[in-house]
């Protein structure tokens, strides 16, 4: 029955009456039992690498709100941590990384077969939240895009341009291209192990696409995904992928077909009505609401989720959110734009 989980229908193509639906960060810091459950685990990297308490977390907004998919709680900085940078979360600022900027350094990380040892416990997670999931419920796995992982490997932390990327970009080509690579076939790695575990479709999240201009778009984040999602249809034929290229604006045209993703998942910087016509008419998309009505609530959360399910009545949709949601969202905003989409 497992094909009949309504997100795995959309991703085939199928146009539903009503648009299955979950969120970019549902189990996160919004949540009163994602807190305790992460007091209880110390600090955020510990949660990742704990299998039970990792699934619990994942299984937390599943129970409380229904959504049709479950998203693997893990982070996209697991994959550097795993090819041998150092990595750690400085509270109320965000991530920090070893940096790497040149070939020694980038020579000194660990064969790609290696990954697994680190990553290990993320496959148990994988198979526990298979086992314990509802039948209903489809489980998505995920990494991050190559370019996305490479901006924080190259600068050390989050950056708000991605600069010291696109320095290195510009100043040592072949280390960029180098770290791409290495990135490209450790994530076809990571996937195909969640995949194997249990996971019904992967996310590949490019959330600093936007900031490649002109010819670097297309070689560094779509060429990417697009042997990602190659490698992963010939070993796991039938697994979708979803493709995230955040702030590709009307490059979002045309991604589809460039990646070969069974969807594109599109941000809030995108009027639905242009992206039925636009995107898609390729295949399913998912998203597009602001993040921001998860804290303001009210008329104008109903009246854009209203907007976005009519743009995209005429083809295969999932609902979500454009960006992952925010700490200081209100769960009850949440319940109120699961009724707006099922009609309750
Ligand atoms: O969507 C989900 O619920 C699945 C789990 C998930 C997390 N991070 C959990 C998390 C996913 C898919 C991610 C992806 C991720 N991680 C991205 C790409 C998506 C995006 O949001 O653009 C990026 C850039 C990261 C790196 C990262 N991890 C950052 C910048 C931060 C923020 C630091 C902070 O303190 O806010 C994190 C931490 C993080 N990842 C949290 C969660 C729930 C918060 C950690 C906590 O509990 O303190």
């Amino acid at each position: 029955m497992t094909q009949n989980k309504t997100i795995l229908r959309a991703l085939r193509g199928e146009t539903l009456p009503t648009p299955p639906i979950w969120m970019m960060r549902q189990a996160g810091r919004y949540l009163p039992e994602y807190k305790a459950t992460r007091a209880k685990a110390g600090d955020f990297l510990s949660l990742c690498y704990n299998p039970e308490l990792a699934a619990e977390v994942t299984l937390q907004p599943i129970r409380r709100f229904e959504f049709d998919a479950a998203i693997l709680f893990a982070d996209i900085l697991l994959i550097p941590q795993a090819l041998g940078a150092d990595l750690w979360f400085v509270t109320g600022e965000g991530p920090r990384l070893s940096t790497i900027t040149t070939a020694d350094e980038l020579a000194k990380l660990k064969p790609v077969e290696d990954i697994h040892e680190t990553l290990r416990p993320i496959y148990e997670t994988v198979q526990i939240l298979s086992r314990e999931l509802p039948s209903e419920t489809a489980l998505i796995g995920f990494a991050g895009a190559p370019w996305t992982v490479a901006t924080y490997m190259i600068a050390g932390q989050g950056t708000p341009d991605q600069g010291p990327a696109h320095a290195l970009k510009a100043e040592n080509r072949p280390v960029f291209e180098g770290m791409i690579h290495r990135l490209t076939e450790a994530t076809i790695e990571y996937l195909s192990m969640q995949i194997q575990a249990g996971a019904e479709v992967v996310k590949l999240f490019d959330s600093w696409a936007g900031s490649l201009e002109d010819d670097d778009f297309t070689e560094f984040s779509i060429r990417p995904m697009q042997k990602i999602t190659q490698a992963l249809n010939e070993r796991h034929p039938g697994v979708p992928v979803i493709v995230f290229a955040r702030g590709a604006g009307s490059r979002f045209a045309g991604v589809h077909q460039a990646t070969r993703a069974d969807c594109v998942a599109l941000d809030d910087g995108v009027d639905p009505v242009w992206a039925a016509e636009h995107v898609q008419i390729d295949g399913c998309v998912q998203g597009n609401l602001a993040s921001a009505h998860m804290v303001t609530g009210g008329q104008a959360l109903v009246d854009d989720t209203r907007r976005i399910c009519d743009a995209f009545a005429k083809g295969p949709h999932i609902f979500n959110l454009g960006h992952g949601i925010t700490p200081d969202a209100d769960p009850d905003n949440v319940q109120l734009m699961i009724d707006t989409v099922r009609g309750s």
